[in-house]
């Protein structure tokens, strides 16, 4: 476990922090001393986490942005400042998925999570990035993707799609925003039990059985267990590793062999 004062006089922008993974992050980073800017859709999610927050003592604010809009991620920015006076962490947690055949799929179902999941992350990351860059103190970002952007992902190419460039992405800014202590990596949780993912992926017991069959560990994740390996990317104890995917996922996504 990381020390309490981990990450004392640091403010983080989490996106998609209202709820599941997001918010898991937010609660763990203020627990260790960050003051929060939450940002998403979702006003009610995010006042609601905000005041979950507060409650636990962390100094936390909200921002009610689209990320697919460049204009409102620029104006979370501009309030994250206004509000905290800097910034130091971004979390991309916010995303937009659903399980379709390919050849089910609309160009509209298609942009629309590209938009979100690719652009919206960009737009964050650049605006997070050019923020470090001129205050000249350098930062940590960090986005959440999925194993599929590098072994494809059948029934969620608008996703995999667009993971995979966020994994191109996040290597090749690590490297070209290295110089100004900037790190940027990412975090790929397997399947983890949050109440989006059960109404989504496992909603029936035979649903559940089928992918806990696929893990080696033979169980979910816990939003404990991600958050804990988020702080960890983001913190100074992570100081050399830049540019690396964490995978966290009980082994999931490796090969089961030939008799597996
Ligand atoms: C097929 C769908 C669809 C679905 C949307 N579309 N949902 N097609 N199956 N379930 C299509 C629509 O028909 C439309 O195309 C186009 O996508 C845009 O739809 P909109 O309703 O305008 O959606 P919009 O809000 O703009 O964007 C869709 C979205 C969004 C990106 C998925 O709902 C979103 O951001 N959701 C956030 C919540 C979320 O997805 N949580 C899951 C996080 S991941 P047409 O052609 O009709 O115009 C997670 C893990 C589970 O929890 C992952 C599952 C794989």
């Amino acid at each position: 476990m990381l020390p309490e004062a981990t990450f004392s006089g640091k403010v983080a922008v989490i996106t998609g922090g209202g709820t599941g993974l997001g918010l898991g992050i937010a609660q763990e980073l203020g627990r260790l001393g960050a003051r929060i800017v939450l940002a998403s859709r979702n006003e009610e999610h995010l006042s609601a986490a905000a005041e979950r927050l507060r409650a636990g003592g962390v100094e936390a604010t909200w921002v009610q942005t689209d990320i697919r809009q460049p204009t409102e991620v620029e104006r979370l920015f501009l309030e994250a400042i206004e509000r905290m006076g800097q910034v130091d962490l971004l979390v991309n947690s916010a995303a937009g998925n659903f399980i379709v055949d390919a050849d089910r799929l609309s160009v509209n179902g298609f942009n629309a999570v590209v938009a979100s999941v690719l652009h919206g992350t960009y737009y964050c990351t650049r605006a997070a990035g050019l923020e470090m860059i001129k205050s000249g103190r350098g930062g940590s970002i960090l986005s959440i993707v999925a194993s599929y952007a590098w072994t494809g992902g059948p029934k969620t190419v608008h996703s995999a799609v667009a993971k995979a460039g966020v994994v191109a992405m996040t290597r090749t800014l690590a490297v070209e925003w290295a110089h100004h202590g900037i790190r940027v990596n990412a975090l790929s949780p397997g399947p983890t039990d949050t109440e989006g993912a059960r109404q989504a992926l496992w909603a029936t017991q035979e649903a559940q059985e089928k992918i806990l069959r696929r893990i080696p560990e033979g169980r979910f994740g816990t939003v404990e267990e991600v958050s804990n390996a988020a702080c960890y990317l983001l913190s100074p104890y992570a100081d050399f590793v830049n540019g690396e995917v964490l995978v966290i996922d009980g082994g999931e996504w490796l090969g089961k062999g030939i008799v597996g």
